[in-house]
């Protein structure tokens, strides 16, 4: 009971022992090697201890003692750690081989994800906080910081890589199963540290490519639009198409499209984005958005509206 507890605490859109990538099966696959050689290496010397004090009486004459010395201290510890090292350590060049095109930039900010795609030929698209990929492809990022250090980390997909101001740090990841995973920044980068998640869609390479060549075409407009463009959100926030050119924050031209408002906070309602707008302060600690707590609900909700409307 407690075991089975304890395994499904394992699967999940979020867990590095349910992968759903080439990479993170890899890893997977090295940390249970790891561990069940750590496991038979403690149970023979934990046997050797009980046998040595429950067992045996009397000392052993010290040509036996030397000989345990050698083989059970010195032999099978350098063998059984070299072999684990070497195994380790050919994973690592693997794990670098070069991405297949695609390229995706991945700013770590405080608190959210400021995301670019560069595809081999076609213009960059702007994005955040939701990152989309196309499944059975090597997709390489290009992960870096304007302000602290974050870490990025996909469990379900692979190894996390820390982002670093005036560094680009390089991750490739091929994903296999389409779905949607969870990443979550793994470095502590203030107060809203724990409120900086992004979704993972991995997605058939048809849709995927559909998709991006979608992201290009003007959103429509309406009343949420004026308040938006009245209220001064376009000083941070960015949407194609519109006056809305700000860089500070989060882009927006396909917001209606993520699950999440508020970098993994809550789920993309309207309801949910009008409180966050309102509410920014308490909901995200420190986060650079002020609260517009001057809004009222009725108009926070027709920016949430026309927010949510744009696919
Ligand atoms: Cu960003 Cu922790």
């Amino acid at each position: 009971m407690t075991l089975g507890v304890g395994l499904s605490a394992c699967a999940g859109v979020q867990s590095a022992l349910d992968p759903a990538g080439h990479e993170a099966r890899e890893v997977a696959t090295l940390f249970w090697v790891m561990l069940i050689g750590a496991a038979v290496v403690w149970t023979a010397v934990i046997g050797v201890a009980v046998y040595a004090s429950r067992f045996k009486s009397g000392p052993y004459d010290d040509a036996v003692g030397h000989r345990v010395i050698l083989w059970g201290g010195v032999a099978f510890p350098t063998v059984v750690l070299a072999g684990l090292l070497v195994y380790g350590l050919g994973l690592m060049p693997k794990l670098r081989e070069p991405g297949e095109g695609l390229r995706i930039d991945v700013s770590g900010e405080q608190f959210w994800w400021r995301v670019t795609y560069r595809p081999k030929d076609g213009a960059a698209v702007a994005s955040a906080n939701e990152i989309r990929i196309p499944v059975g492809e090597r997709v390489e990022f290009a992960l870096t910081s304007p302000d602290v250090i974050h870490a990025f980390w996909i469990p379900a997909l692979g190894g996390k890589v820390d982002m670093i101001p005036g560094r680009v740090n390089r991750l490739v990841l091929k994903a296999e199963k389409p779905g949607v995973y969870r990443g979550a920044c793994t470095e502590f980068c203030g107060a809203s540290h724990a409120l900086m998640a992004f979704d993972v869609r991995v997605m058939e390479k048809p849709a995927f490519e559909a998709w991006l060549k979608a992201q290009s075409a003007p959103p429509p407009s309406a009343k949420g639009q004026d308040l938006f463009t009245r209220h001064g959100c376009g000083a941070c926030h960015q949407v194609s198409g519109t006056d809305a050119k700000g860089e500070v924050g989060p882009e927006l031209t396909r917001f209606g499209d993520r699950l999440t408002v508020g970098a993994g906070l809550l789920p993309n309602t309207p309801k949910n984005v009008a409180r966050f707008i309102r509410e920014t302060d308490t909901l995200k600690p420190r986060s650079k958005m002020p609260a517009y707590s001057a809004l009222s609900n009725e108009d926070a909700l027709e920016i949430a509206n026309w927010l949510g409307s744009l696919k």
